[in-house]
């Protein structure tokens, strides 16, 4: 995730011409600004470039999940189906927007299995929210089926595929709603940012609003504008933006890069009889940001990690025993501790995680090691660490 790798001039310049005006806020202030007008701008291009109508920007990652959630009309009660397999943003911003996770098991693509969604639907299920994780994709579309079938809304999570596509389409433009992440270790980055993309609507204007305090931005005086409903602060400041805009002119370059430097190490883990790779469903194409894979045997998947590990290579992930990313690990959403007390369509309606059966999801995520793919790295250095993993895992087999 390496945006941060090519910070320069170019950047630099663009965060000038924000300081130079001293407008850090994205809205008003028309006439000292010089006509810099950082997260517009972004917009626009972010918006071109997915092939999208409607682009909001926002304060993270996880913020434009919660942004999207609230924009489709999401809220107390409803339920959203989500994957074992993610980042913790996933269940923060469906329970910050009073819906209720429910978990499902994921299968060999790393993210949502179409059957355990299809299981978990209730009356009660709103929106379907696959997590692309790792640089590729779920099943778009099998899960885009169930969404038509039972009328429930897509919510593509793209913050770890910026640049992945599916059916020629890029990755938070097949569904309903897509999100990205612009924190500090994405793809490419604003420090902090994120972004909702849409093609309808009406969730976009809901989107703008919300994002901003329910502000209708009607006009150019902040102070007189209506608040059609109650929204809240999840605005990007314009150095952020500024940041952003900059790298977003990177993007092309970064992602022929990490596909020339995953096709280096995937050649090299090839040659082990043992060794597998994630699924990708057909039609999908990864944003190469990680080289994923599989051992045979959980045994096997925590021997090769400790040996890569052992042999100097750094950036490699066993996420099964991981406290951020799979459920194995989040104990305070098992045991639902929060500092406050929690809604009672949560407490009622949330599965007993602590009791519920994930053993489809453990016998995937037990047998996956992840490679993080960098862009600073020479050929050379590539093929140092392609020789040392394929060597580490090997020792173990
Ligand atoms: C899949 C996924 N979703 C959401 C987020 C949240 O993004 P942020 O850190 O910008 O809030 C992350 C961040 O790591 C992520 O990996």
């Amino acid at each position: 995730m390496p945006g941060f790798e090519i910070f320069g001039a170019e950047e630099r310049k663009q965060v000038n011409e924000v300081l130079e005006t001293g407008v850090l806020m994205r809205y008003g202030f028309d006439g000292m600004r010089n006509n810099h007008w950082k997260a517009k701008q972004f917009e626009a291009e972010f918006a071109k470039k997915m092939g999208t109508e409607y682009c909001q920007m926002v304060s993270s990652g996880t913020a434009a999940l919660t942004v999207a959630l609230a924009a489709a009309g999401i809220g107390a009660g409803d339920e959203v189906i989500m994957p074992t397999f993610t980042f913790v943003a996933t269940f923060e911003s469906i329970m910050a927007s009073g819906a209720v996770p429910i978990l499902v098991d994921i299968d060999e693509t790393l993210t949502l299995d179409p059957e355990a969604v299809e299981a978990a639907i209730t009356p009660k299920t709103k929106c379907i929210m696959p997590v692309h994780m790792c640089g590729s994709m779920a099943d778009l579309d099998a899960l885009k089926t169930i969404c038509d079938k039972h009328n429930l809304i897509l919510l593509e999570d793209a913050c770890q595929a910026l640049g992945g596509s599916y059916k020629r389409k890029f990755l938070g433009t097949y569904g309903d709603l897509g999100c990205f992440s612009f924190d500090y270790v994405k793809t490419i980055t604003c420090g902090e940012g994120g972004a909702v993309i849409t093609n309808n609507k009406e969730f976009a204007q809901n989107a703008d609003r919300y994002q901003d305090h329910g502000h209708d931005h009607i006009g150019n005086d902040r102070g007189a504008e209506n608040h059609p409903f109650m929204g809240y602060n999840f605005r990007i400041s314009e150095l952020n933006a500024a940041v952003g805009f900059a790298q977003l002119e990177k993007l092309d370059n970064i992602l022929k890069i990490q596909e020339k430097n995953y096709t280096i190490l995937r050649d090299a883990l090839e040659t082990l009889e043992f060794v597998t790779f994630r699924r990708v469903p057909e039609g999908g194409v990864e944003n190469y940001s990680f080289l994923n894979f599989f051992l045979p045997t959980t045994e096997l998947a925590r021997k090769a990690h400790e040996a890569i590990s052992k042999s100097g290579i750094d950036a490699c992930f066993y996420w099964y025993t991981n406290n951020w990313h799979y459920i194995n690990g989040w104990h305070h959403l098992k045991d639902m501790k929060s500092l406050g007390r929690l809604s009672s369509e949560i407490k009622n309606q949330i599965q007993d995680l602590n009791n519920t059966d994930f053993s489809k999801s453990d016998a995937v995520m037990g047998r996956t090691v992840s490679s993080l793919i960098k862009i600073g790295w020479t050929d050379d250095q590539v093929r140092e660490r392609a020789g040392k993993m394929r060597d580490a895992i090997a020792s173990v087999l």
